[in-house]
């Protein structure tokens, strides 16, 4: 088949644009039109479909949902590091955790939720602030678990091998504590990568997110800029429904709930601005 004939058309764009969004909440703006063709006359290529037409119907009527999921893998956008805007986990430790146990009336664990995971670098970043930073550690059960919708992405998460580029900002004493260096790469240790646990969710998908529930904090970074105003604000209520009474939510540095939702109340901490649900009797 020639180049033309392989062609994605602006109106096969515009379904597939349509229905990548009822499902995963992304939008592609024309601008990615580019990026988008490339990977779809991939999957086109790799599914030996006759053409566009073709590869479309299989990927809505397969019922395994497997070539959605590759094209998913294919589509996302997993840039993330260590210590990504550390003054976030600064003020997880230093303001949101302390107020969260002096209001406590039980001893059941913290439950953090970080989503989207991408690599998990996120999640081990919470893990070792918690360990190094947090005089209160021995005292408390925390849960930490950490979700995204890429597959693949989360197989890189769970074996806890990374890049030199992506551990750049990590403290050399706690490279040193929690790394092994090895010819592929630095090695997360087993502590750590234990402490973290990774699954699959749609964040758009009310069925995937229900079993998600009675968080403390729930970190949300850097995904609602791929969402638009519709899916930014079925993700606020999903988190809302997710946290406890009272429990506190970041987002990304360029990211912000007011615009979104009117359900959480805005608290600045010293360290960073941050989202809290009303209520907070305890629990
Ligand atoms: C740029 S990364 C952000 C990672 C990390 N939170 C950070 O700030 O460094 C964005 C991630 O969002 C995930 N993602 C995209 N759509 C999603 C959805 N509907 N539900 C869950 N995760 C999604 C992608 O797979 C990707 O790994």
């Amino acid at each position: 088949m020639n180049a033309t004939a392989n062609a994605i058309s602006p109106d096969d764009f515009q379904k597939f644009q349509e229905y990548f969004y009822r499902k995963t909440g992304i939008r592609f703006e024309d601008s990615k039109r580019y990026f988008v063709d490339k990977r779809l006359l991939e999957r086109i290529a790799a599914t030996a479909s006759k053409d566009f037409r073709n590869y479309f119907a299989m990927l809505r009527f397969e019922a395994s949902g497997a070539e959605m999921q590759e094209l998913i893998n294919l589509m996302t956008v997993n840039e993330t590091y260590f210590f990504r805007e550390d003054y976030q986990f600064e003020c997880l430790v230093e303001s949101i955790l302390p107020e969260i146990v002096a209001r406590k009336k039980h001893d059941g664990p913290i439950r953090i939720w970080t989503i989207p995971s991408s690599s998990g670098e996120e999640a081990y970043t919470i893990a070792m602030c918690l360990l190094e930073r947090w005089a209160a550690i021995d005292q408390w059960d925390v849960e930490i678990l950490s979700s995204d919708i890429d597959t693949n992405i989360l197989v890189q998460a769970r074996a806890g091998l990374y890049s030199a580029r992506s551990v750049q900002h990590v403290p050399e004493n706690y490279l040193g504590k929690y790394f092994r260096r090895t010819a592929k790469g630095f090695q997360l240790d087993d502590t750590l990568r234990n402490a973290v646990e990774f699954s699959r969710v749609n964040l758009q998908d009310p069925a995937e997110v229900r079993p998600y529930q009675n968080f403390d904090v729930i970190f949300c970074r850097n995904l609602l800029i791929y969402f638009d105003d519709q899916s930014r604000k079925r993700a606020a209520e999903t988190f809302f429904d997710a946290l406890r009474p009272g429990g506190f939510m970041l987002l990304g540095h360029s990211e912000s709930m007011s615009r979104m939702s009117a359900l959480f109340k805005v608290r600045k901490f010293p360290e960073a601005i941050v989202y809290q649900r009303p209520g907070g009797g305890w629990v």
